[in-house]
């Protein structure tokens, strides 16, 4: 495809050379971890569940948590994640590994890396795949140590003729970074390695997550060898007021194309994002900036801002995220995790918690501003053929039009919607900088001159339950439109137990030039939304009562003043994906 060969073509580019590193490789052999059983149940009884996914990625019972060194090798994605294997809440935790030809259909491997060393005894947390140069993949991870002490170690393939890389094996020379008396590490706060990337200079450099009280940072360490690694006198980049770092990635974007790039890669033209999962709001902010391999400091372009004030990849439930890039289709992929919105009494009653998203493809906008997302086209095999088409339909003020002929409890919606005229717009209040509170105070139910309009998904026929995924246009001053996408969950369960907080985001679009499109991936409990076409994320989880299965009804919906057209709708029942 042009795509592709644009893709080789921006690499030799942008590409430096690479040194050849050798592991010095030793040979232990763990048995498999076997999991215990709960003596009265059996993943069996958790299969008919509403609430269980069609096509998102989740183990057929128990806790799971961060997505782990995802990667492609020989042919085969890989996936690990953070899992419980004894229980629906967090605890024990081992690396679970599946593995896929598609990104979409799974086939499940026993644990890949469970304690079974003094430097991993209390845990196995989470962290990265690098792929070393002649196709040897590593992985550093955080071992918890028997001082309950963060350190880093690296597990390498037992076999590398095996492309499932079922069996891993640890270095007796772990951990290969601890914290000690002299490089005033907090022990407690000491986690993620990055995917390693490699200088110029050959040598190989990993961030990892760390704060002093509420200075959060990405330690740097570096190493000629993998094994040896040595810390940098200053970390890659630290923020004020953001707390713990968890989960830093660290890696390069093109200008100008949708195309990914090498994590080692570095170019003139390279911009690099650095993406923090912060503790403390729970959420992951990302900035684009420049990368300086000589001083090893990166640099947020003007205007981007680290934590709370800046850029999340998803303004819903997403965290602890990592990206891979894909060799075989030369783009970068991003998996992130959603955890539930129940009480942990409900997550142990029906026995799981915890889903992967639907891997993205992730690179930046145009404007070179902030990165756009958007489901891996593998995804599109589920869809059933054809869609239920809309064509040109006016919605008038207050109308709700069903969307029949799809599972509505299951399916990929794509709506565009076109506007010629604001001047009926709300005015935009300089003060309304925060999404999500504008869009509490002007919810679902709140009437406005250019919207509420969206979809109304996981719906009861009797209007009792629905999850309402909308735009609302506003207008500032200079007559310039400022577009307000919210997930607004407050209606999504007649069960009072949940977490049914609204979200919200700007959409950097302008909806008079360019359609407004949104797209929905709808599946039982998730609804994963991406709006202008992919410039905000949000994803949201819901547990209706009466608007599951073949009782979930799909709707497009106008609450505001004026009539809004929708340009195209299509939507498509999902197949269910092969997972566990
Ligand atoms: C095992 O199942 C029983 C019966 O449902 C339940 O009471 C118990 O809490 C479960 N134990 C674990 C460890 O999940
Ligand atoms: C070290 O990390 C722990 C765990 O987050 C925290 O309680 C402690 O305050 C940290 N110490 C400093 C100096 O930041
Ligand atoms: C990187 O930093 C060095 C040392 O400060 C400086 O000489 C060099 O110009 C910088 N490189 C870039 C690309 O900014
Ligand atoms: C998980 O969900 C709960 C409740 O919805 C929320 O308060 C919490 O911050 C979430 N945790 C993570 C890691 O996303
Ligand atoms: C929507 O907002 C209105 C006005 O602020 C408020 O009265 C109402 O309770 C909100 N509805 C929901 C379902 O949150
Ligand atoms: C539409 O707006 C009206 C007036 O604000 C409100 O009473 C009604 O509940 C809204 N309808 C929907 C479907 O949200």
């Amino acid at each position: 495809m042009a795509k592709f060969s644009l893709c080789l073509l921006l690499l030799f580019t942008v590409l430096f050379g690479h040194g050849i590193v050798e592991l010095e490789a030793t040979h232990h052999i763990y048995s498999r971890l076997q999991t215990p059983q709960n003596e009265t149940k059996t993943p069996w009884d958790y299969r008919f569940q509403p609430y269980r996914t069609g096509y998102h990625f989740q183990p057929p019972w128990h806790w799971i948590n961060d997505p782990n060194g995802p990667m492609i090798y020989k042919g085969i994605y890989h996936l690990f994640y953070q899992y419980n294997p004894k229980g629906a809440v967090w605890g024990n935790i081992v690396w679970a590994h599946s593995t896929s030809r598609d990104l979409i259909n799974w086939f499940p491997h026993p644990p890949a890396i469970f304690p079974s060393q003094k430097s991993d005894v209390n845990g196995c947390w989470s962290g990265s795949a690098t792929i070393l140069p002649g196709e040897k993949p590593v992985i550093l991870y955080t071992g918890i140590d028997p001082d309950k002490k963060q350190v880093q170690n690296i597990a390498y393939p037992k076999d590398l003729s095996d492309p499932y890389l079922k069996e891993w094996v640890k270095s007796d020379k772990n951990p290969l970074m601890a914290p000690d008396n002299v490089n005033n590490i907090n022990a407690s706060s000491f986690r993620d390695p990055t995917t390693a990337w490699q200088g110029p200079d050959n040598i190989w450099r990993v961030a990892i997550g760390s704060k002093i009280n509420d200075l959060g940072f990405a330690i740097l360490y570096k190493s000629k060898d993998f094994l040896n690694w040595v810390k940098a006198k200053r970390p890659l980049h630290a923020a004020r007021h953001t707390g713990m770092w968890e989960c830093v990635d660290f890696y390069p974007v093109a200008p100008n194309s949708h195309c990914g790039l090498d994590t080692s890669t570095l170019g003139p033209n390279v911009k690099h994002v650095l993406k923090i999962s912060l503790d403390d709001t729970k959420h992951d902010y990302y900035t684009i900036g420049s990368y300086n391999y000589t001083t090893d400091k990166y640099t947020p372009d003007k205007g981007l801002i680290d934590g709370d004030a800046g850029l999340k990849y998803d303004y819903g439930k997403f965290y602890a995220s990592k990206t891979f890039f894909d060799s075989a289709k030369s783009r970068r992929i991003l998996w992130g995790w959603i955890n539930e919105s129940q009480s942990v009494a409900d997550d142990i009653k029906k026995g799981w918690a915890g889903v992967q998203a639907i891997p993205r493809n992730i690179y930046l906008d145009g404007s070179g501003k902030q990165l756009v997302q958007w489901p891996v086209s593998e995804l599109e095999q589920l869809r059933s053929s054809p869609p239920i088409n809309v064509f040109d339909k006016r919605l008038e003020a207050g109308e709700l039009h069903e969307v029949t002929g799809v599972t509505a409890a299951q399916a990929d919606v794509e709506i565009t919607f076109e506007i010629t005229d604001i001047s009926k717009a709300e005015e935009y209040r300089p003060r309304w900088t925060h999404a999500q509170w504008l869009c509490n105070t002007k919810n679902a139910s709140v009437r406005g001159g250019l919207g509420p309009f969206g979809l109304r998904v996981l719906a009861s026929s009797d209007s009792q339950e629905y999850t309402s995924v909308f735009f609302r246009v506003f207008k500032k001053a200079d007559n310039k439109p400022v577009v307000l996408m919210c997930s607004d969950q407050s209606r999504s369960s007649l069960n009072e137990d949940n977490d049914k907080t609204t979200y919200g985001a700007f959409v950097d679009v302008d909806p008079i030039k360019d359609k407004l499109s949104l797209r929905s991936l709808i599946d039982h409990s998730i609804v994963e939304s991406f709006g202008g076409s992919g410039r905000a994320c949000i994803t949201a989880r819901v547990y209706p009562i009466t608007a599951i299965e073949d009782k979930a009804r799909l709707y497009a919906f106008n609450n505001a003043t004026e009539a809004v057209t929708i340009s195209t709708l299509s939507a498509w029942s999902m197949k269910k994906a092969q997972i566990s």
